[in-house]
């Protein structure tokens, strides 16, 4: 159902209530998402971004409420990924004469993904669009999360699109942020940040600067996805440079596997340890957890203590997925330790010492590991490690 933002302006996207996975098992989305499109009626007509594939038939409904979907004379495609360019096909033909408005990049990826000989327009950091009334005006964010991800501004109206920047994967009946569940939406929001943009942090800040220093009124912003900010809508460009900032929290993740329960009872002595210090922390079960939840709370944490028995003379592979993506995402200012029980021939907590190193984490204590079963005197190394990672984290 079409909703409006402001005034002549619309949102006309989809909630997926049932989405559960992105692109497979990248990236859990355990409350849905949503596929915001936004529909601007001036002098001439305007569509900014689209919805997933699946869900064109809905948004060119949503957009008939409104407007006859052949009186669009823009389109804006921010970003190609199909969650958002998806519904193009669909839309162009009611408008196919349309111009495709896409960043300089986006004439790269929007054309790639089609195959289409619609009208494209590429567009700069700067470059205004005359609509009417209004203007619509062009800021490039490369690498927030694509390189050829744009952000569109409506003046006048002063509705920033920035698409998946500020976003959410998160399902909801409101379409604001002042009609949802507060601790839900920043959770959403920090889960989305952690495992989309922490690689891109430093590019956040500068981008945020550089909108912030153009001085545009902002009444509104209008994600891609998830609900839209327009009660105090800079609270979340606040959040997002404390984000980008990656000053974490006082805390430790535990992260372990076990075969027969002896790197369990390690793990749990390493967090009896931390908490002797004060230090909370959170244990996981590295083959059921959410890895996407695991991801942010080692996002919000100091200290990240990865345990494993040794299998084939490395760290088990249930925590592969793990390692790959703490080297991927690249955290900044952690610190980490391993511990793990084993057999024969124990190459666990080495092998996760160096993965540790090779992410950029700094070792706060050696690793400690248990022959077969552990001891009293190891679960007290255990307990030990614990202590000391725990006073690395308060940095004493
Ligand atoms: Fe980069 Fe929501 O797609």
């Amino acid at each position: 159902m079409a909703t409006e933002i402001a005034e002549n302006v619309y949102w006309v996207g989809v909630v997926d209530w049932a989405l559960r996975h992105f692109h497979g098992y990248e990236l859990s989305t355990p409350r849905g998402s949503t596929y915001n499109s936004y529909l601007v009626v001036d002098e001439k007509t305007v569509l900014v971004d689209t919805v997933w594939g699946p869900f064109a038939d809905d948004l060119v409904a949503n957009v008939r409420e409104v407007v006859d979907p052949a009186a669009i004379d823009i389109v804006v495609a921010n970003h190609a990924e199909s969650d958002h360019s998806g519904g193009l096909p669909a839309v162009m033909r009611h408008c196919p004469k349309a111009t495709v408005v896409v960043s300089k990049r986006g004439a790269e990826s929007v054309p790639g993904h089609y195959h289409q000989n619609w009208n494209f327009k590429a567009v700069a950091t700067g470059d205004r669009i005359n609509i009417g009334k209004h203007e619509l005006a062009f800021v490039e964010a490369p690498m927030l999360h694509w390189p050829d991800s744009m952000f569109t501004y409506l003046a006048g109206e002063n509705v920033l699109m920035p698409n998946d920047a500020f976003g959410q994967h998160y399902a909801t009946a409101g379409r604001f942020n002042d009609e949802v569940d507060q601790f839900e939406l920043y959770e959403e929001a920090l889960r989305y940040y952690a495992n989309i943009l922490t690689p891109f942090s430093d590019l956040v800040i500068k981008k945020i600067d550089e909108v912030l220093s153009l001085n545009l009124a902002v009444d509104v912003i209008a994600p891609s996805h998830g609900v839209i900010w327009r009660d105090n809508p800079l609270q979340i460009v606040e959040k997002y440079k404390e984000w980008a900032s990656q000053v974490p929290e006082p805390s430790a993740v535990i992260l372990y596997d076990t075969m027969w329960q002896g790197t369990r009872h390690m793990a749990e002595a390493v967090g009896a340890g931390l908490a002797a210090e004060g230090v909370p922390y959170k244990i996981f079960f590295g083959p059921t957890a959410d890895r996407n939840q695991v991801l942010t709370e080692v996002f919000r944490a100091k200290a990240i203590i990865i345990g494993s028995p040794t299998v084939n003379r490395r760290y088990i592979s249930t925590l592969g997925t793990y390692l790959e993506d703490l080297r991927g995402l690249g955290f900044k200012n952690k610190i980490g330790a391993a511990f793990g029980s084993y057999g024969w021939s124990g190459e666990a907590v080495k092998v996760l010492e160096e993965q540790l190193k090779s992410c950029k984490i700094e070792l706060a204590a050696p690793g400690v590991r248990a022959k077969w079963q552990p001891t009293a005197d190891d679960l007290a190394a255990c307990a030990a490690l614990g202590r000391d990672v725990a006073r690395a984290v308060k940095g004493k």
